[in-house]
């Protein structure tokens, strides 16, 4: 046994003690044979020294193998449209309108990706986050707003609709004033009232840009409304909601719940799966809510994850009916969570 600089362990090397997060949340168990996912895991969340055993010999490393993914291409475009998502957002800050075309440009690196690359959330879930979170987050909202347009069946100018929908969606709260916007903590009842005007700011900030469609307005002012009238501006239930405010809200509430705020630690992809799965039977809606899961939940097969009794699993499978609760290889055991119910994921591992 010897404890190790997370620097010097290497793949292979057993872990003798469970490893926790400077909030004490799990991150990876005692007796996990160590692979490079998760010494890179153990390094991006600072961890500085852990309690191994030594592995001698080549014969006894054992790696989980799986695909290589190459996130690089994906962060490049990722990087670029916050770049430049984040030149418009200061414009209309400073009561300047840009014209639809600066707009359009700062996603065309997006719209190639959406449609060309069925494994883009699997890569997306690899960027860290380029800016501050307004502007990430715009540009992942943007991002899953296209494609879950794509996996509705809409055509391309229907996912660039939904794409430029996702990008400006927040983009009113450049006029909320920054001790609200910014607030570190909850919000009281009147600093939230000012912060749901950003979704009519918002609408006005673009409703004169020409070319910008119908559909893109409704879907940037009504992106906060939800399917049971218990949103706003409006309180508009099910069908007066337009489509494109639906597939926005979806996104919205999955990128939110995944990235992390100043005041709260990001929520793993399944955890959030299981909060929209909840919300699809009152405020969100159904079939978009269904189709953003089935689809979602897919990306993730093959990526290593934490469970709540310490084992570190890969997924192997996701269900149609339940896709929070996939199912789950630990060392020669299969485990579906649909049945283990005692079982959950806290963590992923990359
Ligand atoms: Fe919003």
């Amino acid at each position: 046994m010897a404890k190790l600089s997370v620097s010097e362990i290497i793949p292979g090397m057993i872990l003798l003690d469970d490893v926790f997060d400077e909030s004490g949340i799990l991150l990876i168990g005692n007796g996990t044979d160590l692979t490079p996912n998760h010494i890179d895991f153990l390094k991006r969340k600072m961890v500085t020294e852990v309690n191994v055993k030594r592995i001698d010999g080549e014969a006894e490393v054992k790696v989980i193998t799986r695909p290589v993914v190459e996130a690089t291409d994906v962060e490049e475009k990722y990087k670029s449209t916050v770049v430049k998502f984040k030149t418009i957002y200061n414009e209309f800050r400073l009561g300047r309108v840009p014209v639809y075309q600066e707009i359009d440009d700062a996603l065309e690196p997006l719209y190639e990706a959406i449609l060309s690359d069925d494994h883009f959330t699997r890569k997306m879930w690899q960027i860290h986050a380029y800016d501050d979170y307004t502007f990430d987050h715009s540009v992942r909202v943007s991002m899953i707003s296209g494609l879950l347009a794509k996996w509705c069946g809409l055509d391309y100018s229907k996912i660039k609709e939904a794409a430029l929908a996702g990008l400006l969606h927040d983009i009113g709260k450049c006029n909320i004033p920054d001790q609200i916007l910014n607030k570190p903590s909850a919000l009281t009842v009147e600093e939230f009232k000012v912060m749901k005007t950003h979704a009519i700011l918002g609408y006005i900030l673009i409703k004169d840009i020409p070319n910008i469609s119908y559909d893109v307005l409704q879907g940037v002012m009504q992106h906060h409304e939800r399917v049971d009238g218990s949103g706003y501006p409006n309180g508009l239930k099910g069908n007066e909601i337009n489509y494109l405010a639906k597939i926005v809200a979806v996104a919205d509430v999955y990128c939110a719940m995944t990235q992390d705020r100043v005041y709260k630690k990001a929520m793993h992809p399944f955890e959030a799966m299981s909060f929209i799965l909840e919300k699809c039977h009152s405020s969100l809606d159904f079939s978009m809510s269904k189709s953003f899961l089935s689809n979602i939940s897919h990306f993730y097969i093959g990526h290593l994850v934490i469970l709540n009794n310490g084992l570190s699993g890969e997924i192997i499978m996701t269900y149609k009916d339940d896709p929070a609760r996939p199912l789950v290889r630990v060392g020669e055991d299969y485990y579906d969570l649909r049945r283990h119910i005692d079982m959950e994921i806290v963590s992923m591992v990359d």
